[in-house]
């Protein structure tokens, strides 16, 4: 990381900190690692990117439903979909500092100084080797590459590390008073099953045909080793994945469009195209047939917010081998001899996003410290230029001053509002310092009511990114704000 892009980082943490966004976890007992709470600024722009992404997903698509399945399911799941057996990461540990790290985690690393320095032969290089070893699973040569590319441990500085080994990823607790093997259930380590095995539940109950999607949002858990890089790589955290099922021999056709769909979905928020980048899995997880990561340009490097993989027909195959229930689909539709498709399982298409990292790419793509000195004074501003459609409160509403009826005036005028719109109301401190509060948490605009108020049942708006002000009749207000936070200018 260079030394302004750290510096963004920092900033943007302590940002989130200051003015209620995210907290870190039980900070009063010195925080739980890789655990973090979200504040009343950050719970309502969580939520709205909630809002975005199921809009776009589930109301925008006659085709797609959403569902909230529990986050306990049968143990067997975790066996069938693979994850019991599988779901691990290649740990490697330095036998000085006894710190654990991910053995791809500490190469990619690598390959982003490589990057930074401009030894870009180099850390190709290296970026093909690990490819190739984690595709063949190939640990020791995990461990040779480690090596051989001087990596130390950040903590001893030193180079002794041990082999490199599995460590299975899922968290597991007891369900019922006894605790006894048999009772042994998993927090689910993504949301994604809880749509296999309720796919033909929706399918029947919602007469769905094949086109179709389930969507769902909800927690997911990860005995993640190391804690790095603040709501990146967390143990609790929220993703929102959506199954597209198809017939098979369709789904790259569809995988290649849901790539395309999902890109644009990114790219409606403003972001600047050149921030997002593609990235093909060489290595596949278990289930997958292709797969793509959506990468984001963070200070440290592009990592990846979203993947996008065609899963084929393997947990759905999978599911109706362990629990010995049909999970086929009639398709009767007729194929090109005139004849109906018949029974199948389906492939899928599957659409998988961070929303923890989708949050803080929105944050650090919104953070602006902007200069407003002038040739009489220094002067600056923090401010958040979040889309309106995301923003935590829509507008503030303040009385001028605290008196001549200006806060009665003010909250009569709220009142009207505040159903439609998260509304703050503000009367401390004097209005610059009130504009600043607001630009911070990126209020789209700040309503004052005068005495002209009082008089003609005007107030004056300030737009949040250009601080440019306007009077308007107060009984407008509701369709102004109305305009400019519609989620109509995000999708249509
Ligand atoms: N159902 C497929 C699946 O879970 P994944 O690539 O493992 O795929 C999907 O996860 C998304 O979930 C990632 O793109 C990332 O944004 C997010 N994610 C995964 N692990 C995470 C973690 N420990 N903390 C925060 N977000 C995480």
């Amino acid at each position: 990381m260079s030394k302004n892009t750290d510096e963004l980082f920092k900033n943007v943490i302590a940002h989130a900190k200051e003015y209620g966004f995210v907290f870190p976890s039980s900070e009063i007992y010195d925080g739980l690692s890789a655990v973090y709470d979200y504040g009343q600024f950050g719970s309502e722009l969580k939520n709205n990117l909630k809002t975005y992404w199921w809009k776009a997903m589930v109301q925008m698509h006659e085709n797609i439903v959403g569902i909230d399945s529990a986050i306990f399911m049968h143990p067997k799941i975790w066996k069938a979909s693979g994850h019991v057996d599988g779901f691990s990461d290649p740990m490697i540990d330095n036998k000085d500092s006894n710190k654990r790290y991910r053995a791809d985690q500490l190469l990619e690393d690598k390959i982003a100084r490589y990057d930074k320095d401009g030894k870009t032969d180099k850390a190709e290089a290296l970026q093909i080797a690990m490819d190739e070893a984690l595709k063949n699973e190939d640990l020791p040569r995990l461990r040779e590459l480690i090596i051989e590319h001087e990596i130390a441990d950040p903590v001893s500085g030193t180079r002794n590390w041990t082999d490199v080994r599995q460590f299975n990823l899922m968290f597991s607790t007891q369900m019922g008073a006894i605790a006894d093997d048999a009772d042994l259930i998993y927090l689910r380590p993504e949301t994604a099953q809880g749509i296999f095995v309720n796919y033909l539940n929706v399918q029947k109950s919602g007469r769905m045909k094949i086109p179709f999607g389930i969507a769902q949002i909800g927690k997911a858990f990860r005995n993640e080793v190391i804690a790095r890089q603040f709501i990146i790589r967390m143990r609790e955290f929220e993703q929102m994945e959506m199954q597209f099922f198809v017939r098979p021999g369709t789904e790259m056709e569809w995988y290649k469009q849901w790539k395309e769909t999902r890109l644009q979905w990114h790219l409606a928020l403003g972001t600047d195209e050149a921030k997002y980048r593609f990235h093909d899995h060489v290595k596949l997880a278990h289930y997958a047939n292709a797969a793509v990561d959506i990468e984001y340009d963070f200070p440290f490097g592009f990592k990846e917010v979203e993947g996008i993989h065609s899963r084929t027909d393997f947990d759905l195959s999978q599911h109706q081998k362990f629990s010995g229930k049909k999970m086929q689909y009639f398709d009767p539709e007729l194929d090109a001899d005139g004849k109906p498709y018949g029974n199948y399982i389906p492939y899928v298409i599957e659409t998988s996003i961070g929303l923890d990292r989708m949050f803080l790419l929105t944050m650090i793509n919104a953070f602006d410290e902007e200069d407003l000195s002038t040739d009489e004074k220094q002067d600056s501003r923090t401010v958040l230029r979040l889309h309106p459609c995301l923003a935590p409160v829509k507008a503030a509403i303040f009385p001028l001053i605290k008196k001549d009826g200006l806060p009665e005036k003010a909250r009569e005028i709220m009142d009207k509002l505040k159903l439609d719109f998260n509304l703050q109301y503000e009367e401390k401190d004097a209005i610059g310092k009130r504009y600043r509060r607001q630009d911070a948490i990126g209020t789209p605009f700040c309503i004052t009511v005068d005495h002209q108020t009082l008089e003609d049942n005007t107030v004056t708006i300030r737009h949040r990114d250009t601080m440019q002000q306007e009077r308007v009749a107060a009984d407008d207000l509701d369709k102004i704000i109305g305009k400019l936070v519609s989620w109509k200018n995000l999708l249509s």
